[in-house]
């Protein structure tokens, strides 16, 4: 039998694992939220580890607020690098696999074609150079892994853009919204069904890989897709802008080639539209 770990069970990427292991029967299930399971406390992961056997471990835990960041730099350098470097070290002691999620702000943008896995990295702001030396962490420390790069995350749960945009739809708030940055908005339950298809299917070669959905967008494309596909919002009140004033560097291009992972699980990934549309029916049905 499969033990999985999942780290940062509070996070957004983690409660959709939760919604998507509900009906798998092989697999048994650890989730640990931060009071349960620091990662920048390598005590507290061997404690679990030596306790349970675990097979797998995902690490959703991780520092994400990218603005406040660019302020506290140690803390996002503790959880999101010293923090994989503490689980990539009990996982290699276990013979665990260890599986990571990371992220597309560790390119810094120049590109105009999609961004593929042997591209060099080169963080633009403090969040992209921390998950970085993560990843640095778990490939030189634990051999079994697999790293995933994903993008612009949203899901039902938590404060993400998507709940951003419907909250100040609702209030009538005049929003405006950045044409400077084109990715690929992801849903995080799409990204969590892939992390359990890594789990399950054993002829996988571990490794770097990116995941997002389909297509590409600007923040205002998103923006205006969330509108338009909620009902009783509207698009009255969003304007384009094109010099929405951050503390921290964004990568202008960010959008991430998915040739690798799905060629390597078989698979055929949502275009991002029709991902949101099924978010935004969870918001509106439930
Ligand atoms: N969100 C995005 O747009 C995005 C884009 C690309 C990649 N990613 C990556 O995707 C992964 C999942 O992100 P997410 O959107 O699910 O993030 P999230 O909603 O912010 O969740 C992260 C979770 O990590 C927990 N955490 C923070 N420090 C911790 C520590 N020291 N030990 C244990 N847990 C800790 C947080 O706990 P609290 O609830 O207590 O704060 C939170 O529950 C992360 O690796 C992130 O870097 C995210």
């Amino acid at each position: 039998m499969k033990q999985l770990l999942v780290t940062g069970a509070n996070g957004q990427l983690a409660k959709c694992i939760q919604d998507a292991v509900s009906s798998s029967s092989d697999m048994n299930f650890i989730f640990t939220t931060r009071e349960q399971l620091d990662v920048t406390n390598k005590a507290s992961i061997q404690e679990i580890f030596s306790k349970n056997n675990i097979t797998h471990c995902i690490n959703t835990a991780a520092y994400t607020n990218v603005e406040k960041a660019e302020s506290e730099p140690e803390k996002a350098f503790a959880i999101n690098a010293e923090g994989a470097k503490n689980l990539a070290e009990v996982c290699a002691e276990n013979g665990t696999i260890l599986i990571h999620v990371s992220t597309d702000y560790v390119f810094d943008g120049s590109k105009t074609s999609t961004y593929l896995e042997t591209d060099q990295p080169n963080p633009i702001n403090v969040y992209g150079a921390s998950k970085l030396a993560g990843e640095a962490h778990v490939q030189r420390i634990c051999k079994k892994h697999f790293i995933l790069r994903t993008s612009w995350l949203y899901s039902q749960y938590g404060h993400n853009f998507l709940n951003t945009i419907r909250k100040h739809g609702k209030a009538g708030t005049q929003l405006k919204v950045t044409t400077e940055q084109t990715g690929t908005p992801t849903n995080a339950n799409d990204l969590a069904a892939v992390l359990l298809l890594l789990v399950e299917n054993e002829q996988i070669d571990f490794g770097l890989y990116h995941f997002s959905n389909a297509g590409t967008a600007t923040w205002y494309d998103f923006a205006k897709e969330i509108l338009t596909r909620s009902s009783e919002l509207n698009l009255s009140n969003l304007a384009k802008t094109e010099h929405y004033r951050t503390f921290a560097k964004r990568p202008e291009y960010s959008v991430l080639s998915t040739n690798k992972i799905e060629k390597m699980l078989n698979i055929k990934i949502l275009d991002w539209k029709k991902s949101l549309a099924s978010v935004i029916v969870i918001l509106e049905t439930t």
